[in-house]
């Protein structure tokens, strides 16, 4: 039963500041980049923030001083403020799941005190990151030793969604933190490739698999589960095994002992923690494995210090407040339906990835907190690929397609790796794409450039196309948990604008469902549903001839 919100959400475009902008869009295309630059010549000093170490520059959005005003308005008017304090004070925002969602107690400093139903929950978060980081101390010191006496070389993650790819993305950001004796692997997809090669040519003898899983009923981990614990008992035998070399992260105790992991090999969480927002959680364990406890508690400074940000800055300052405004105002006003994510780091690889579930399974919603349909769009398409590998492949699109694609860059001021000159080469063309998106390439100047007249269309940019450029000083744990916590937050900020449901995923059950019932149709212990539909069931009937009679080679 969904539960009335702590704090009521008002639909957007009953606001003043909605229909200001919508009339301001009306004007905006007319007004270009370059005009605004002309007429604000100070605007990449100005339309910039910082928070938390990262530094944002807004300049080259499509915005004036009177949209943001209004868009700071529209903030005001949906009473994001109120909304903030739910959040972080422990009230049941998830309201069809009747929870909290606190990841923000995940990285509370300790002494503070977070209560959900009047009970602090800061204090079972400090003991079981100390079981963490005492597991995580015993496999980096060599302590914890195998069924043959050796030690932990390779940690394995099965998890999928929010019990994977923070870790994933972690793992690769945080490389040059990581222990380079272990090798980490991530596995998530069922598909029997995946789990091979997570595997392949590891040693179970010195391995350690550590299912992560919030429910711990998730069809694809638990399958890839079974698979490597038989890995595990074929090479190792039964005695001991599971104690010594498998872990569990979940909320589901139960569960974990059915499959035969030893309650002393398990780390729980709470159900306030969405999958999408735990990676700060136990499901970070394997991060904490790779870079030890005390760089974790950085990552979760980091968090923390954008939390802190975010709650005490005045809105005009404050950066997922901006970000998730402008955000508003691209989707819409400019009726721009997705976002790139560009970040001009190989070590940042990964993050579109996690930013994909962050945004688009919380805020990918078609009713609003009362059930009814909203009369507007709602969450943006995230997508990228790390720069400049994108501007070799998808960019031109950006420069010339016929659709506006705003752009977040992220750019790493300092590399820790040698020749710097490449870290110089990175950032410079980061820069060069922000301002060729934004400035383009006009005929005139392509004529005076000496351009061959019948190419001068083809290679004319209009430019006016709207990009963010936030920038750290290094990609330190510190700073890749604010990073994360200002993408939260942006999330948070939009989902309260649009006057829905930032934290459940429904809209993930249906295909769930329908997966169990078709692989009984193609296993044939379940009839095939005389109602399927002629594509389904000719689908099925394929599978089902090479599946359950596979031809003879
Ligand atoms: O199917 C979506 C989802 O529920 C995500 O929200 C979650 O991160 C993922 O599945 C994994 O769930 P679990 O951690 O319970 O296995």
């Amino acid at each position: 039963m969904s539960h009335p919100p702590p704090t009521s959400f008002r639909n957007p475009r009953t606001t003043t500041a909605w229909n200001n902008l919508s009339a301001a869009a009306l004007h905006i295309k007319d007004i270009t980049l370059r005009d605004v630059f002309a007429r604000e010549p100070m605007r990449g000093h100005t339309y910039c923030a910082e928070g938390a170490g990262v530094a944002l520059d807004y300049s080259k959005q499509r915005v004036t001083l009177e949209v943001l005003d209004d868009l700071m308005r529209l903030a005001v008017e949906c009473d994001l403020d109120a909304h903030r304090t739910a959040l972080f004070s422990g009230l049941k925002v998830n309201t069809t799941e009747h929870r909290a969602a606190l990841h923000t107690a995940l990285r509370a400093p300790i002494g503070s005190t977070i209560a959900i139903d009047g009970t602090d929950v800061v204090g079972d978060v400090q003991t079981a990151r100390a079981r963490m980081a005492r597991i995580a101390d015993a496999i980096r010191s060599d302590k914890w030793r195998g069924t043959t006496g050796r030690p932990i070389r390779n940690v394995v993650n099965i998890g999928i969604g929010g019990s994977d790819l923070g870790p994933a993305m972690a793992d690769r950001a945080l490389d040059s933190y990581v222990d380079q004796r272990l090798t980490r692997r991530f596995v998530a997809n069922v598909d029997p490739g995946a789990m091979t090669r997570a595997l392949r040519g590891l040693d179970p003898a010195e391995t350690l698999i550590i299912v992560s899983s919030k429910t711990f009923t998730t069809h694809e981990t638990m399958m890839n589960a079974a698979i490597a614990r038989a890995w595990l008992v074929d090479g190792l035998g039964g005695t001991d095994t599971l104690a010594r070399h498998m872990l569990a992260v979940s909320t589901n105790l139960p569960a974990t002992s059915a499959f035969g992991i030893p309650d002393d090999n398990v780390i729980g969480f709470w159900d306030w923690v969405g999958g999408r927002y735990s990676m700060d959680s136990a499901i970070g364990l394997i991060t904490m494995i790779a870079i030890g406890p005390t760089h974790f508690d950085e990552l979760l400074a980091g968090f923390h210090a954008m939390d802190t940000h975010f709650y005490t800055a005045p809105f005009i300052e404050n950066l997922p407040v901006l970000m998730g405004m402008i955000g508003i105002w691209n989707r819409n006003f400019l009726g721009a339906p997705t976002v790139c994510v560009a970040p001009y780091s190989d070590a940042l690889r990964r993050f579109p990835a996690y930013l994909q579930q962050l945004t688009m399974e919380s805020n990918g919603k078609h009713v609003r907190q009362d059930g009814t349909a909203v009369d507007y769009d709602t969450g943006s398409i995230y997508w990228g690929e790390p720069g400049t590998s994108a501007q070799h492949s998808f960019f031109q699109m950006l420069h010339q397609g016929t659709s506006i694609i705003p752009v977040d860059f992220i750019g790493v001021l300092t590399t820790p790796h040698p020749h710097q000159e490449m870290q110089t080469t990175l950032l410079a063309n980061l820069i060069a794409q922000s301002r060729a998106l934004a400035f383009g390439h006009t005929a005139t100047e392509l004529s005076h450039e000496g351009a061959p007249p019948d190419l001068v269309a083809h290679k004319q940019m209009d430019g006016n196309r709207p990009s963010s450029t936030l920038t750290i000083d290094a990609l330190t744990p510190h700073a890749l948990g604010a990073l994360i916590a200002l993408y939260e937050h942006t999330v948070f900020t939009q989902s309260v604008i649009w006057g829905i449901n930032a934290f459940d995923q429904w809209g993930v059950e249906l295909g769930k469902h329908l997966a169990d019932d078709i692989e009984g149709a193609i296993l044939g212990s379940q009839k095939p549903d005389q109602s399927y539909d002629t594509s389904t069931a000719a689908l099925i009937a394929r599978v089902r001839d090479v599946t359950v009679s596979p031809p003879a080679r």
